[in-house]
């Protein structure tokens, strides 16, 4: 065999129109299983009175539209906060405000002020998809075929393609973007433009990427101390101009910064207001059952009964530090693309599994940089991939979601086992008893999954289902961060074929 161990599906590529033209082929399925999710129901359908996250969306292109930058954030006569008042950052508001000023020139229905609460309409859910999508395809999809391109260099264009692929149609996104209704794609986009660009050492251009990333969810900063600390170590092993480097980067973020608060920099109380609005620590250690650490401890000890909320708050803090602090330190003394990749992954899951007040979607911000390692790590990431959806299953149940998330499920792990390169390989080399675990942990959440529709829990305990999904999830991410972790500190385990897909990027020095 021409490629050693290595299998692609894809025929050999020879000719640069035969890659765009299966490149094409590839994305053009990818966008047809988003059109295909978005045929189903989204979050809130029909529920009145306070429907659910596709109505906030809509809420805030109302509330955008219609008022100026300084009532955004505020409660006012026409801004009832309590009713999906907006609570993500400026660059939020802003495409709001865009996609707002076309619905109103479709149909100004869509978006009037007071009287659109609730509203649903075909032709306005259709509308709504289709901002999903196009953002989407405008800064998702780039991004992937860029990363995979521009950092994954020594992989032949087949594998290069596949890998693509597999990234692009992880289930999970595609369920909450597409499905559930959200932008996850933009926040999430522009932090992998922002990876890549550190990782292709263009380090000014990232600082910009992350922080507009940051500033369209504030849930990016998940991703904040494995940047911080990359950054820092490049700029320290530099042999000069050490502090001038760390100085421009840090004008870079606060330029960045500026320019989106700019509305809101007015006065002292206004930028209080917004922040207030982004961080509402006022609402408790967790809302709903979330495969986080927390809320799976809380079915042994109830601990939000036995400590007041100033404690709870700071031993989420110091557990989520506790647990960061190892890959930092490793990344700032080793500042090299492969940790950094491990330590997005380690630090979100610390963040997903301890920190306050965490969403099961959250666990997102962990899968994207996972999915970026699949090729590195073909397992492992696929099975981290498809436990990441099924923590998420009583809330795409409660959407109707149930079909698109097994189809989508079963698609990825029978393309990721096709396409991605060394997955079938691994599977049919390694030690079995790792591939009876996987099939084991696949059976027990099928059969999780299943029972919650079919078999009624006992009255005492109506969450039967939920919880033990969750709590097996939290189970399975708490492992994943040892492994992670163990894998960001020992490169050299991953072996010779692995490390050449990191060797282009490893052999220079990392400088400006
Ligand atoms: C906003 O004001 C309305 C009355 O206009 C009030 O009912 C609501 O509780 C307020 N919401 C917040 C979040 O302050």
């Amino acid at each position: 065999m021409a490629r050693g161990t290595e299998y692609s599906f894809l025929p050999k590529l020879s000719s640069k129109r035969e890659v765009f033209g299966l490149g094409a082929c590839l994305c053009l399925i990818a966008i047809l299983l988003r059109l295909g999710v978005a045929l189903h129901p989204y979050s809130g359908a029909g529920t009145p009175p306070m429907f659910g996250d596709f109505e906030a969306q809509r809420h805030w292109m109302e509330i955008t539209y219609h008022l100026s930058p300084s009532e955004w954030y505020f409660n006012t006569s026409n801004n009832n906060l309590s009713y999906w008042g907006l609570d993500y950052p400026p660059l939020t508001a802003y495409h709001s405000w865009i996609c707002g000023a076309i619905a109103h020139s479709i149909n100004p229905d869509w978006v009037s002020l007071h009287h659109s609460h609730g509203l649903e309409d075909y032709y306005h859910k259709l509308f709504m998809r289709y901002t999903v999508l196009v953002a989407d395809i405008l800064i998702y999809f780039p991004a992937i075929f860029v990363f995979v391109f521009g950092v994954y260099r020594s992989l032949s264009l087949e594998d290069k393609l596949s890998t693509a692929f597999i990234i692009l149609v992880t289930p999970s996104l595609l369920v909450i973007d597409h499905g559930h209704f959200q932008y996850n794609s933009i926040s999430l986009g522009l932090a992998v433009w922002a990876v890549l660009a550190s990782c292709t050492r263009h380090n000014l251009l990232s600082c910009i990427f992350f922080s507009l990333s940051l500033n369209y969810k504030q849930m990016e900063l998940y991703h904040s101390l494995p940047f911080f600390f990359f950054l820092l170590g490049k700029a320290l092993q530099q042999r000069e101009a050490r502090y001038l480097t760390i100085i421009k980067y840090g004008l870079c973020v606060i330029a960045t910064f500026l320019i989106c608060w700019l509305p809101f920099l007015s006065s002292i109380s206004s930028i209080q207001q917004v922040l207030h609005r982004l961080f509402p620590f006022s609402r408790g250690l967790y809302e709903d059952k979330v495969a986080n650490f927390w809320c799976s401890l809380s079915v042994l000890i109830k601990l939000k009964l036995l400590l007041s909320r100033g404690v709870l708050l700071q031993l989420c803090f110091w557990t989520t530090i506790l647990s960061i602090v190892p890959s930092a330190i490793n990344l700032l003394f080793y500042p090299t693309p492969y940790r950094f990749l491990h330590s997005l992954v380690n630090s979100a899951l610390s963040f997903f599994l301890f920190s306050f007040q965490v969403h099961e979607k959250s666990i997102l911000l962990a899968v994207i940089p996972v999915s970026l390692l699949a090729v590195v790590h073909p397992f492992v990431s696929t099975w981290f991939i498809l436990v990441a959806t099924f923590s998420m299953y009583p809330l795409l149940v409660k959407d109707g979601l149930v079909l698109p998330t097994w189809s989508l499920s079963l698609f990825f792990f029978l393309s990721s086992y096709l396409f991605l390169p060394r997955l079938s390989y691994k599977m049919h080399n390694q030690d079995r008893r790792i591939n009876l675990l996987f099939y084991v942990s696949m059976g027990l959440f099928f059969a999780l999954c299943i029972s919650s529709h079919f078999v009624t829990p006992p009255a005492r305990l109506p969450d039967l289902f939920p919880v033990l999904i969750s709590g097996f999830s939290c189970l399975h991410f708490l492992g994943f961060l040892v492994w992670f972790n163990y894998m960001q500190f020992m490169p050299q385990q991953i072996g010779h074929t692995y490390q050449k897909y990191f060797r282009l990027v490893h052999n220079k020095p990392h400088e400006n």
